[in-house]
């Protein structure tokens, strides 16, 4: 086995809610955890999903063929440049499956989606870490001159997990500059949808056809569909052709494709959660303000706030009924991140942080 594989700590998903209840003898407790939209699915994805339940004995459609024109139409490309996963977290796998193996590298700032660096580990390839500025936010130029001749990939999320922080236009484009050729710049956007900075790059407007890069969206965060595990890439045609090749052929469930035709058009559905969003992180900041608890602001749909010791009030929490996430794993053991929540959940996480310190 390779070392790099023994020495993996597996992710440490949010703990189910039936899980902690049932461990700490409790009911009606709150899940901010996993970025999660915390109003649930559309309900036109509810009623696709149940009409489409008689046929579970068929397997899905292995090409995706109407999810992928419909995004591909949204996107304005062609179908052949859309790649569908079971999540984005498949792709960011099989991206490194495709690219990675001992001896080549790949760049990736510290403090970010820990997934980028155990996909790497299992690959045998070395992670190269860059640190964040001092504000948190990616280093984009450090980044760029991290890369040597054997980076094959760079993994961008913007805005970052865990930090909710964005990197804008003038330094994206000075690092597209930069990059070698031969890498696959990954950007990662699973929380396009909450941006309202006017300097985000939205980087589906740079796939030229020459540079590699491949971006990453995803049907778990605004559109309330994590449980059903569909994401996708856009990229140039040769990259999906590269990355179905490796797939298994029925990587995107039934429920999955049906659920996200009827659901991806709800435009009242998103705007309920950009404002439930929007309302709850004015709530959370101004209360952190209050109670004297550092935070980063955030692009996204969750907080990262200094806690000074995020293990010790993540386990009093737990035991008020309050899930949120430690950081420790992300090199941040000060830090607790923070799903916004509706906005009983957003007070009553208030109420047992107060408590807790
Ligand atoms: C930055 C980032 N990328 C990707 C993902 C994975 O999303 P998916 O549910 O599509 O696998 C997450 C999930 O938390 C994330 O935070």
């Amino acid at each position: 086995m390779l070392p790099s594989v023994a020495a993996i700590h597996p992710y440490e998903p949010g703990k189910p809610i039936e899980e902690l209840e049932r461990e700490l003898g409790i009911a009606d407790s709150v899940k901010l955890a996993s970025n999660e939209n915390p109003l649930g699915p559309s309900p036109k994805a509810i009623e696709a999903i149940k009409l489409a339940l008689p046929e579970l004995h068929r397997y899905p459609d292995g090409d995706s063929f109407t999810l992928r024109h419909k995004i591909a139409a949204r996107h304005q490309v062609s179908p052949d440049r859309i790649f569908m996963g079971d999540g984005s977290c498949e792709i960011l796998n099989l991206l490194v499956y495709l690219f990675l193996r001992p001896g080549l590298n790949a760049v990736i700032a510290d403090h970010s989606f820990v997934i980028y660096q155990l996909a790497t580990a299992a690959s045998g390839g070395t992670a190269k870490f860059v640190p964040l500025t001092s504000d948190y936010v990616f280093d984009l130029d450090a980044m760029a001159r991290a890369c040597d001749q054997h980076t094959r990939l760079v993994f961008l999320g913007n805005p970052n997990n865990p930090t909710g922080t964005i990197y804008r236009r003038p330094a994206w484009e000075r690092f597209l500059q930069q990059v070698p050729e031969k890498a696959v710049i990954v950007a990662d956007e699973a929380y396009f949808e909450f941006v309202r900075d006017p300097e985000y790059p939205d980087s589906i407007a740079y796939h030229d056809g020459q540079r590699l890069i491949v971006t990453l969206r995803t049907f778990s965060k605004i559109f309330g569909l994590a449980g059903l595990r569909v994401g996708y890439a856009v990229a140039r045609e040769d990259i999906v052709e590269l990355l179905n090749k490796v797939r298994q052929p029925f990587n995107v469930t039934s429920l999955g494709q049906v659920a996200v035709i009827a659901g991806m058009d709800d435009g009242e559905h998103i705007r309920r959660t950009l404002e439930v969003n929007a309302r709850g992180m004015e709530y959370l900041e101004g209360e952190f303000r209050r109670l004297g608890l550092p935070w980063l602001p955030s692009h996204a749909n969750f907080i990262l706030v200094d806690v000074r010791d995020g293990r010790a009030v993540y386990d009093a929490l737990l035991r008020k009924g309050v899930i949120v996430r430690p950081m420790g794993g992300y090199g941040l053991p000060r830090h607790l991140r923070i799903s916004v929540g509706t906005e009983p959940e957003n007070r009553r996480l208030i109420e047992a942080i107060e408590q807790v310190l």
